[in-house]
């Protein structure tokens, strides 16, 4: 493999703490199984805020453009909630997902053996789960236009608008139907056709690209609160779950409890492909930047290591090393390691942060 390059954006909170391990990762993959990546680092959110006065500067997001893969720690937190929408550091991701349009966020839900009891349901209604969720990211309500806080008469009104396309909701569906073909050939779409003439548009699109291009793939759609209900009820009935911006945020964070903690999941937000064929891609852990424990060492650094494995799946065609990578993670599990969000279970004395990431690193050495 040639040299690929990464941009790596730590953000706050937890996001910085995380990174680090990340590196070492990344650094063993370097010296150990000759993946030689160009690594540079940026700011992002609040950090790019407190050194610029803006959550994303210019010359970040240009960077983003053109390096093969960004990797995203998280972004926010308290000290920046007066803020104007436009400054908040979240805008600083959502600007990154908008101009590199990233529409198809990955959001897989998986549970991990040695994990099954953390989770707030029944063992058996969550042991062996593994579904992803394909999340539209770039268009819906979360950019809809006319958007805003008006004055009519006396009052103020909050406005947001949900508009779909026909070739944005195309495109997202293609991405779940191909995701489908190499998992358990099951995709459910979730909308409110019921109630939103976007969800009416939404489903039949789905259903059109199915018929033209996947009538191999089983298709079912539910209501996306239905879709909740049923996501708690028996998880192991779905295999891809493909939605909209808003439902997807929401379901995604469902998902993610149901695997016992929301420091395991990972995800991957993809483009179109670029020239050299690898399409355009940010990963980033699902958990946020957790500002109530951050520079504590208590964060869990897995999602944030998942994440990159996920980049080495689907950005650098190294798929042996990312599953090298996930059995390291699930070998370090098993062997009953655990970081501060995992506790339960008496007698257990937490890993920190490094402790973790250096747990792994010797998992990965001890694979080859
Ligand atoms: C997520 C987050 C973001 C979202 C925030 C941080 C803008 O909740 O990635 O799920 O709402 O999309
Ligand atoms: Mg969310």
């Amino acid at each position: 493999m040639g040299k690929s390059s990464l941009l790596i954006l730590p953000g706050d909170g937890i996001g910085p703490e995380v990174m680090v391990e990340v590196r070492k990762i990344i650094d063993w993959f370097g010296s150990n199984r000759g993946l030689d990546f160009d690594v540079t680092e940026d700011l992002v959110g609040g950090a790019a805020y407190d050194a610029h006065g803006t959550p994303l500067h210019d010359e970040t997001m240009a960077k983003a453009l053109l390096v093969d893969a960004v990797l995203l720690g998280a972004v926010g937190g308290p000290k920046y909630d007066n803020l104007d929408f436009s400054l908040k550091p979240e805008r600083g991701l959502l600007r990154l997902r908008k101009e590199m349009d990233l529409y198809s966020n990955l959001r897989p839900a998986q549970c991990f053996d040695a994990l099954a009891n953390f989770s707030s349901l029944k063992t058996e209604v969550v042991s062996g789960l593994d579904i992803m969720i394909v999340r539209e990211l770039t268009s819906g309500i979360y950019f809809g236009e006319p958007r805003g806080i008006i004055t009519e008469g006396n009052e103020r009104v909050g406005i947001n608008t949900q508009r779909y396309t026909e070739s944005e909701i195309e495109r997202v569906a293609r991405s779940a139907f191909e995701l489908a073909k190499r998992r358990g050939n099951k995709v459910c779409s979730m909308e409110k056709a019921n109630v939103m003439e976007s969800g009416v548009l939404w489903r039949d699109t789905v259903d059109k690209v199915h018929q033209a291009d996947y009538s191999e793939v089983e298709l079912s759609h539910m209501y996306a609160d239905a879709g909740a209900m049923q996501l708690c009820r028996w998880p192991k009935q779905f295999d891809v779950i493909v939605t909209d911006n808003l439902f997807g945020d929401i379901l995604s964070d469902t998902a993610a409890m149901l695997t016992g903690s929301l420091g395991m999941l990972p995800s991957a937000s993809l483009g179109a492909p670029m020239e050299n064929g690898r399409p355009k891609a940010l990963y980033e852990p699902v958990h946020g930047s957790a500002p109530d424990i951050a520079g504590q060492g208590k964060a869990n650094p897995i999602a944030c290591i998942l994440s990159f494995a996920m980049a080495l799946r689907y950005s650098f065609d190294e798929g042996v090393e990312a599953d090298r990578l996930e059995q390291s993670i699930e070998n370090v599990l098993s062997k009953g390691a655990r970081t501060h969000d995992l506790l339960g279970e008496e007698g257990i004395t937490p890993l920190s942060t490094s402790e973790m990431g250096d747990a792994i690193v010797d998992a990965l050495t001890d694979s080859i």
